[in-house]
């Protein structure tokens, strides 16, 4: 059994040409890149193959060029997004140990080039250099009871979560028009309807949303995705 494992296992080369090719690779293919105690979070903290591909499609289809993924994990969905388009990714992740591992998948998928990992808490003074944010719901942890945490290696508060949630809703009050935000169940907060929900698609229990700034503000209300988890 571990032998056929071992044997349909496909390489990072194979699986970097298959996303380059508009091929499909599984998740469980795409996994098997990463060490155990990510391959193990998978189903539940990183974006599936497909999503990634759908999003960075979505992205490039209406003109981003550069996207930060916000909360990047072990780099599943830059990697991915950078295989399956021409698109620049930075990442930014507060878990050291995510960052080395999202570096080294870069490395091994041969897109190190066109992706960049920092390790950092958000600081949302950024988000104004990029045309769009990727966001699977990253703050949603800190609402979990620790027992459903991803790892007990940082301390996780609601407090926090609902910090980081109203840092970006102010942040997306005051980004240009024509900026893009991606949602995969929600980012826990509310949008302001100075954007406009462009695409919409549910797969794996979750819905990915297209949001694009389409006038500047104030906002009059606040739009609310209601999947998050
Ligand atoms: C649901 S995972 C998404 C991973 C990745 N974006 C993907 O789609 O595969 C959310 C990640 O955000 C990170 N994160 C949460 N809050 C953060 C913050 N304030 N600053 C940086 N990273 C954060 C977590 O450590 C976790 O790895």
């Amino acid at each position: 059994m571990a032998s056929d494992f071992l044997r349909s296992r496909m390489s990072a080369d194979d699986i970097a040409a298959a996303l380059r090719d508009g091929r499909h690779v599984s998740d469980h293919a795409f996994d098997a890149l990463l060490p155990n105690d990510s391959r193990t979070a998978s189903l539940r903290f990183w974006s599936p193959v497909m999503v990634a591909v759908v999003a960075a499609r979505w992205l490039e289809l209406y003109g981003a060029r550069r996207v930060l993924d916000v909360g990047a994990g072990s780099g599943k969905f830059c990697t991915i997004a950078a295989l399956a388009t021409g698109l620049v990714l930075d990442g930014i992740e507060r878990r050291g140990h995510l960052v080395e591992q999202a570096r080294s998948l870069a490395a091994a998928l041969g897109v190190a080039d066109r992706t960049s990992f920092m390790h950092a808490e958000l600081d949302v003074a950024m988000l104004a250099d990029y045309d769009a944010l990727y966001l699977y719901n990253p703050f949603c942890e800190g609402g979990y009871d620790r027992r459903q945490w991803m790892d007990e290696s940082l301390e996780l508060t609601p407090e926090g979560a609902r910090e980081d949630v109203a840092r970006v809703e102010a942040a997306l009050d005051a980004m240009r028009v024509g900026v893009q935000v991606v949602t995969f169940h929600g980012f826990g907060g509310e949008l302001p309807d100075t954007f406009a929900l462009r695409r919409s698609w549910s797969f794996a229990g979750g819905t990915l949303r297209f949001w694009q700034k389409a006038r500047a503000g104030p906002s009059e209300r606040r739009l609310v995705e209601h999947d998050w988890v």
